[in-house]
This record gives structure tokens, sequence and C-alpha cells, in this order.
């Protein structure tokens, strides 16, 4: 497995905030079979968490391979920010101040979870003309989403991927978002899921239940495009592969 999409740039936003419990993090992914996190921390949010790529960002991702080797663990890192889609976001992901996963063409976007339809799609519409591909972050806990269920088709149709959360599909996040993500999945929609992980805690980067949430409700070949084979090609530029 692989995960695009973990909290794990301590310090930087709500998730982990040491290099610990970072650390914490990493050793609970390698435990639970997964192989590479792309490092995504919350970025561009107004009045909030800015992040902008710096020498001090990587230095954060050149201490955590080094911790990683330290502790013989079997998982790569790679770059990556979760961006908080705004006007400016095409030209800031331009001048490098925001940046896609491993510098491929695929930016990790979310948006205000009560923005409008018509706001998000005009947004996503900007990125696609400047050439990126969008990966829309866990499309099921937004109220457009859950308002209108053919709102993940009108993504998808644009180009969008779509990237589900694990926690959604465990119901962590409430009934609302469970039956988003389900309506998601039946109409093979999805076409990655993530941990969105904020912690050694709760949140955590255990994404082994909706695994194997996924093997029964739908099929052992869906979950590996979502958790590993999808996951994989975003973080090597390559095309992702429609169910
Ligand atoms: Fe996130």
């Amino acid at each position: 497995m692989l995960d695009i999409h973990c909290h794990i740039s301590y310090g930087s936003d709500d998730g982990a905030q040491t290099p610990e419990e970072a650390l914490g993090m990493i050793k609970i992914a390698a435990r639970c079979g997964t192989k590479g996190i792309a490092v995504t921390p919350h970025s561009n949010v107004p009045g909030s968490y800015r992040n902008y790529f710096s020498e001090g960002v990587s230095d954060k991702l050149t201490i955590l391979r080094r911790m990683i080797a330290e502790n013989d663990l079997d998982i790569q890192l790679f770059s990556g920010q979760e961006i908080f889609m705004t006007e400016e976001a095409p030209s800031l992901l331009e001048s490098g101040k925001l940046v896609t996963l491993n510098k491929t063409q695929y930016p990790l976007v979310e948006f205000d979870f009560y923005e409008n339809q018509e706001s998000v799609i005009s947004k996503l519409e900007r990125l696609i003309a400047a050439g990126y591909v969008p990966v829309v972050a866990h499309p099921e806990r937004y109220a457009f989403v859950i308002e209108d269920e053919d709102a993940p088709k009108r993504l998808r149709d644009m180009g969008c991927i779509l990237q589900v959360n694990k926690g959604s599909i465990e119901g962590r996040f409430g009934r609302m978002p469970f039956r988003a993500v389900f309506n998601i999945l039946e109409h093979e929609l999805a076409d990655i899921v993530a941990s969105d992980a904020h912690s050694p805690y709760m949140r955590t980067p255990d994404m082994r239940g909706a695994h194997e949430a996924i093997c029964s409700e739908f099929s052992f070949d869906y979950a590996d495009l979502l958790f590993s084979i999808n996951p994989a090609r975003v973080i090597q530029g390559k095309e992702i592969i429609r169910f």
C-alpha cells in the first residue's frame, strides 16, 4: 500500500506535533503494510496554515528520512502538500510556493467543507487549464457532495482524481460522509484511498480496516487499485487506471 495523504510534517499543522509523534505514525504505517507516504501538510489555508514550500519544509523531510533509516523501517517518503484551493493556487504552484505530489502533475487539493459546487468546479477548471490533474481530497466530506449524489461523477468527468479517506469508510466522520463514500465506491468513482492520518493515537495511518472493508464489500481487485496501484501511479506521475 501507498498513502498519498498524511499529516506527518511535524509542527506544521494539526497533524503530528513532534518528530517523535511523526515517527510513531510512520511506525504504524510500516507495521500495517504501507510502503510509502506522501507528506502532505495543510497549505495555503487563508488565515491559518500557510506552509509554503521552503528549505525548512524539505529539512523536515530529510530529518524524517534519517529517522526511518535509523529505525530500519521499510518505508519511503515523498514530498507533497494538501493545498487549500484559492484563486491564487495555480500561480503559487507555478512559483513553487505550492507543490504537487512528488513533483508530478498531481496536486492534492482540498476545499472549505461548505464551499458551493460552482465555486469548487471553477477553481478546479482553472487548475486543469494550467496543466494539472487535481487529486480531490476526501470528496465525501464536502456538503456539496453529500447533497448532490451526481457531484462525484461530475468531478471525475472533468478529469479530477477522487481520493477518499479510510476514516470515512470506517464511519469515523459520521453517517453522511459514510453514505457519500459508499455511493462513490459503489459507482466505481473512487480512484484512491488514503489515510489522511493526523496522529499516532487517533486518525492513524493504519489503513487495514478500510482495505478489509473494500475487499469484503466489493472486491480484492478494487482494493488493490485504490490502495496500491493508483497511488503508485500518481507518485510516479503516470496516468491512473479507472476501474
Ligand atoms: Fe488532510
